[in-house]
């Protein structure tokens, strides 16, 4: 294969840049042309691509977001909205395409690939972590590196003022975030969509502590597990104590990505060319016992997150 593009697609997450660095260095090393396709899914049904060169990478891998933007494109699910982005790959005569995205971005490679026999490498890019077949995903160590940021600073305030917290976090439907953050910040209580949660026993909990003379405590809430404002309402009129809430946001999903999902990303991109250069099948990459694999498309886009309920036991036992 001599000629290949490269999208990201999905929520943007820290690291996509340096990810994007190594598809077109090693491109480019193989003597292969490379371009790089605007806005995911939606700039390619447009035929927003552009030849990429080494100096297109240069000072990028230490910045967040992605520089070829990403979107989300819903119309992508109707088979001829991928026959247009079939058109516009076959235009310029690419042959091969890399994605970096989450679970929604490979389900429409596996579609674009088996409908129009486009070869796909899916290289997993999303703060969630809420692929399965895969260890980690670019993004989420960052991500999980700033909530504990949050979280440091909350511990000064709400130490100072005996108050409980309530902060929540990203994830979609994976409690990954929380977990993780919740571990290595010490949190009290980590509320997961994974693991069922009892409000009384939490707000009882917390009266408790408080009379022992534990005036504070941290609850990370994963966004899929609840509303934060009607669970923070709740545990405060049952135990009496002050719940302040924050909502992190979108503060997350940017910044500049740490060596973990640098070296992830080089890791990944560089993998995706060598399979593009060989004409291997249409995958998606990961990350198993620090060992790079490659997964059908069909045995990712299904498969729901495994929760480390192990991870979780520690977080509760840690936290007495
Ligand atoms: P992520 O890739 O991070 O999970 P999304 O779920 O928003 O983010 O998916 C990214 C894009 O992938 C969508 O905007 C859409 O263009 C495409 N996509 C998602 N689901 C499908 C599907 N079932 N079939 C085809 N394309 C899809
Ligand atoms: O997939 C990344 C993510 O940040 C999720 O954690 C969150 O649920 C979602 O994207 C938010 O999407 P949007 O950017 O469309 O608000």
């Amino acid at each position: 294969m001599e000629r290949i593009a490269v999208l990201t697609s999905g929520g943007d997450a820290p690291g996509m840049n340096a990810c994007i660095r190594a598809v077109v260095r090693t491109a480019l090393n193989n003597k292969m042309d490379i371009y790089g396709v605007e806005r995911g899914y939606a700039g390619l049904i447009k035929g927003e691509i552009t030849r990429l060169g080494t100096r297109s990478v240069s000072d990028m891998i230490h910045k967040g977001g992605t520089f070829l933007r990403t979107a989300r494109c819903p119309e992508f699910k109707d088979v001829e909205v991928q026959r247009r982005a079939a058109e516009a790959l076959s235009a310029y005569g690419i042959e091969g395409l890399v994605v970096i995205g989450g679970d929604g971005t490979f389900r429409g490679a596996k579609d674009l690939s088996e409908n129009f026999g486009i070869k796909i490498v899916g290289i997993p890019g999303t703060i969630d972590n809420d692929l399965s077949y895969t260890d980690y995903t670019v993004g989420f160590d960052t991500a999980v590196n700033s909530v504990l940021w949050a979280i440091n600073n909350l511990r000064d305030t709400m130490h100072s003022h005996d108050r409980v917290c309530l902060l929540e976090v990203m994830g979609r439907a994976c409690g990954d975030i929380a977990l993780y953050a919740g571990v290595a910040g010490g949190a009290e209580y980590v509320l997961v969509p994974e693991i069922p949660y009892n409000l009384d026993e939490i707000a009882s909990s917390i009266k408790k502590s408080y009379l022992r003379g534990k005036t504070s405590n941290m609850i990370i809430l994963a966004e899929g597990a609840g509303n934060r404002d009607e669970i923070a309402a709740y545990i405060q009129e049952k135990s009496g104590i002050s719940v302040k809430t924050t909502n992190f946001g979108y503060i997350q999903r940017g910044g500049s990505p740490n060596m973990a999902d640098r070296i992830l990303a080089a890791r990944f991109g560089y993998k995706a060319v060598e399979i593009l250069k060989a004409d291997g099948d249409s995958c998606a990459i990961g990350i198993k016992d620090n060992k790079v694999i490659t997964v059908p498309f069909s045995e990712v886009a299904n498969g729901g997150k495994k929760f480390d309920t192990k991870l979780y036991d520690i977080a509760h036992v840690l936290s007495l």
